[in-house]
């Protein structure tokens, strides 16, 4: 099981290219279903959530091209015959975002068998808003053995007013509601990026789409749509990682290839927290520390507000500003498993319910810490990079999931990371007071 081998102590120079979003790549990867023809989508990274996808839609029959292009991001999708239109427990099980296709397969095929996606480290992760929406739009809907039976003719147009904002909720019906009959309105839509990433997809393939981006959407249903090759925008959430990266660590980081105008929320907090955060275009964003950081507080909502993804991360970097930072998670109930990995670390952080109290400045020591889910592991890489020693982080599966080549990127700019498969032979585990093997700097 690979970890992470990371040095604490380099402030982080230079230039560090952020790769196309995970979060949107996964949504418009399901809509290929909606149509016969081919779809060609660029930019997607290369995590394993896409590699899970690209096994799910094979698993039902669709063809899912190598990599292509010259930068290795372009893939090419026909599910021209959907021979089986399940979503095996073996693969939702270890993605629960297989859910986004239930809707596409629905309007495309009349039927979908979809495992339970079941919860994971950060929440229940129900898809109750999901199931509610296909029934209002003519869908039965039955669940047993743990999967969902859903079938219907042809889905009807519907007024939908979701109870809670859901992002993949919104993403899943937007995707029914393009090759329904008749006209759909869904309000209280999410606004996240990769709901407008999604529906400018769709709406290339011929769908009729009015809202996008706003809470309240509105779908003119199709008979058919066609093929289309499209560009998914930048991750904003590997973005905000790499600035907080230059941030706690002292540094001046430029991020390219990014989306500024989606980075809104976190490049105000990082300036009130008294870093420089400069926007030297609509895709580069740079970061220098200016003096002490400052406490700040934050609280997670729905975009356009503090992103949830991003929380994990914000926490490590707090731990190292002067005076008192509380830590809001608004969106999931488990959302801190990061809190007690960054306290063993030498971290001050008091959970109380849905809040995390944060004291600072905390000297950060290296330690074995593990990784519990995508953005925890990605917190603990972030306090790795300024603790005192060399630290180890298990179960780093966890941040290739969603962080592409991270260590490679992170090194571009000066971290000391490296990846190792097992460090000790099997059967000796290391002690967590054990030293780990300090490498010779050759070997970072
Ligand atoms: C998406 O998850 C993202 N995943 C998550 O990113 C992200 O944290 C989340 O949106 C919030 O921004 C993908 O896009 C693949 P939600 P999603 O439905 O859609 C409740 C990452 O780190 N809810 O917006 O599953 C739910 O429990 C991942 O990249 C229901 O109650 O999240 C949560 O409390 C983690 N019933 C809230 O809504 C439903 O049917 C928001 O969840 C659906 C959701």
């Amino acid at each position: 099981m690979d970890r992470f081998v990371i040095r604490g102590g380099n402030p982080l120079v230079g230039t560090i290219r952020v790769s196309g979003a995970k979060n949107s790549a996964l949504p418009c990867m399901a809509a290929a279903i909606l149509t016969e023809d081919e779809v060609t989508l660029e930019n997607i990274p290369q995590v394993r959530d896409i590699e899970t996808e690209r096994k799910l839609l094979a698993s039902m029959g669709a063809e899912v091209s190598p990599r292509q292009g010259r930068a290795n991001d372009r893939i090419t999708i026909s599910c021209r015959t959907l021979s089986d239109p399940v979503a095996r427990y073996e693969i939702v099980k270890t993605m629960r975002a297989s859910s986004l296709v239930l809707g596409p397969l629905i309007a495309r095929t009349g039927m979908a068998r979809v495992a339970m996606p079941g919860g994971c480290a950060i929440g229940g992760r129900p898809i109750d808003l999901h199931i509610k929406g296909l029934e209002k739009m003519g869908a039965t809907i039955t669940q047993e053995h743990g999967y969902l039976e859903a079938r219907a003719d042809r889905l009807r147009g519907a007024h939908l007013v979701f109870d809670k904002i859901t992002v993949t909720g919104t993403e899943d019906l937007l995707m029914a509601a393009v090759l329904a009959e008749g006209e759909t309105l869904m309000e209280n839509c999410a606004r996240e990026p990769e709901v407008t990433d999604l529906a400018a997809l769709l709406t290339a393939m011929g769908a009729k789409i009015e809202g996008a981006g706003t809470s309240t959407i509105r779908v003119q249903g199709a008979t058919s749509l066609r093929g289309a090759r499209y560009r998914i925008n930048p991750d904003r959430i590997e973005a905000g990682t790499f600035l907080i990266a230059g941030a706690i660590t002292g540094g001046d980081l430029v991020v390219s290839n990014c989306n500024a105008e989606h980075l809104g929320a976190v490049i105000a907090k990082l300036q009130e927290a008294g870093l420089l955060v400069d926007i030297l275009g609509p895709d580069t964003v740079r970061v220098r520390s200016h003096g002490p950081l400052r406490a700040a507080d934050i609280s997670t909502e729905e975009y356009p507000g503090f992103p949830t993804d991003m929380q994990a991360q914000y926490m490590a970097l707090a731990t190292q500003a002067e005076g008192v930072s509380q830590v809001r998670e608004n969106i999931f109930e488990n959302r801190f498993m990061h809190v007690q990995e960054l306290v063993r670390m030498g971290a001050n952080i008091k959970v109380d319910g849905s809040t995390a109290t944060v004291r600072g400045p905390a000297r950060l020591s290296a330690a074995a810490v593990m990784c519990s889910d995508l953005r925890a592991s990605a917190s603990l890489v972030l306090a790795a990079l300024v603790a005192d020693g060399e630290s180890i982080l298990d179960r780093v599966y966890h941040m290739d999931r969603g962080y592409e080549r991270i260590e490679e990127k992170l090194r571009g700019v000066g971290a000391q990371i490296r990846r190792m498969g097992d460090i000790f032979p099997q059967g000796k585990m290391r002690r967590a007071t054990d030293n780990p093997p300090v490498p010779s700097p050759a070997d970072i």
